[in-house]
């Protein structure tokens, strides 16, 4: 199978077991649901989702088990960005060719929303009856939870605000990005080794290391899209960084500074990769697809 082969068969996959996720018999608020389903459903690339898959695949885990734990992380994904483009945080309009949430429905249903896209996450992930041990699940709702919280996702969000208009290190910059974007991309990687055989947990720590080089470039390339793409070819505001005074690479190390730190990147995350004995080609085509990426 080629490459977007793969790809397309994650993305379908995940994007029916999210769109039966949302399918609730029992709305009580109909609107929240609509604006789950807008930040849920309506585009994105599935990077976290592609990742768990492809791992898991490669630990041997079971499919439904992997549905579970890639429709999970990108659950919170999308709420982090429901809640990124909030006006109390980046304030942005536009988000996968789209209105954002806030734009499309209010302030306030676009925080619930977020904050019920939270929850399901950890509902669909503690759901009962899956083929893995008890004790393998709970350390994917752990790992999950952590990622996401104040040692994840959402203290690179805080350190993201305060860095704003403000002079940053390259080392300091690395840990709002390893934070904000880095967590989420380890963790799809964590929950695919963590939902796979025994002898795959050995290799956890060779699989994290891969993931944590291809989060930071992952960001990397996000800061650098910002400045050389095109708001079509994005989805999303084209120069939005710039406007609102970020501190990005491209503020600190200048667009070739950016470029190189992003090659030296993908470089380490593919050395990560080599030492992992399991056919790795996939992964490796995808970091090479995902950091040439024009969105
Ligand atoms: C955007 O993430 C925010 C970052 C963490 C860089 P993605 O680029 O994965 O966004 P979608 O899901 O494809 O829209
Ligand atoms: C977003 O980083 C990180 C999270 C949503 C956690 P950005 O603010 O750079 O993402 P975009 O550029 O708005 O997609
Ligand atoms: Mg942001
Ligand atoms: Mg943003
Ligand atoms: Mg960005």
């Amino acid at each position: 199978m080629t490459l977007n082969a793969v790809l397309a068969a994650a993305r379908e996959r995940v994007d029916s077991f999210l769109t039966h996720s949302l399918e609730r018999s029992d709305r009580p608020a109909e609107q929240l649901n609509q604006a789950m389903q807008y930040a849920l459903l309506l585009g994105g690339k599935r990077v976290r989702p592609f990742l768990t898959y492809q791992v898991g695949q490669l630990c041997h885990a079971d499919q439904n088990v992997l549905d579970h734990a890639a429709a999970a992380v990108e659950c919170i994904h999308a709420y982090s960005l429901i809640h990124d483009d909030l006006p109390a945080m980046d304030d942005d309009s536009l988000r996968r060719g789209q209105p954002t949430c806030h734009i499309a429905f209010d302030e306030a249903t676009a925080i619930l929303a977020g904050d019920a896209l939270q929850s399901l996450a950890f509902e669909i992930l503690s759901a009962p009856g899956l083929t893995v041990s008890p004790t393998a699940q709970l350390s994917m709702l752990n790992a999950l939870a952590i990622a996401s919280g104040d040692r994840g996702m959402c203290a690179g969000q805080a350190l993201d605000l305060d860095a704003t208009a403000k002079q940053l290190i390259e080392a300091e910059l690395a840990r709002v990005h390893r934070h904000k974007t880095g967590a989420l991309i380890r963790c799809a990687v964590t929950l695919g080794v963590l939902a796979g055989d025994a002898e795959a947990q050995q290799w956890r720590a060779d699989f994290e290391s891969f993931a944590d080089y291809l989060g930071l470039a992952f960001q990397v390339q996000d800061d650098i899209l910002d400045v050389t793409g095109s708001t079509t070819a994005l989805g999303k505001s084209q120069g939005s960084d710039r406007a609102a005074n970020k501190a990005t690479y491209v503020s600190v190390l200048g667009l070739a500074g950016a470029q190189e730190c992003l090659h030296n990147l993908h470089q380490k995350a593919l050395h990560a990769l080599r030492r992992i004995p399991y056919n790795t080609q996939t992964l490796e085509s995808f970091a090479e697809a995902l950091l040439n990426r024009d969105h």
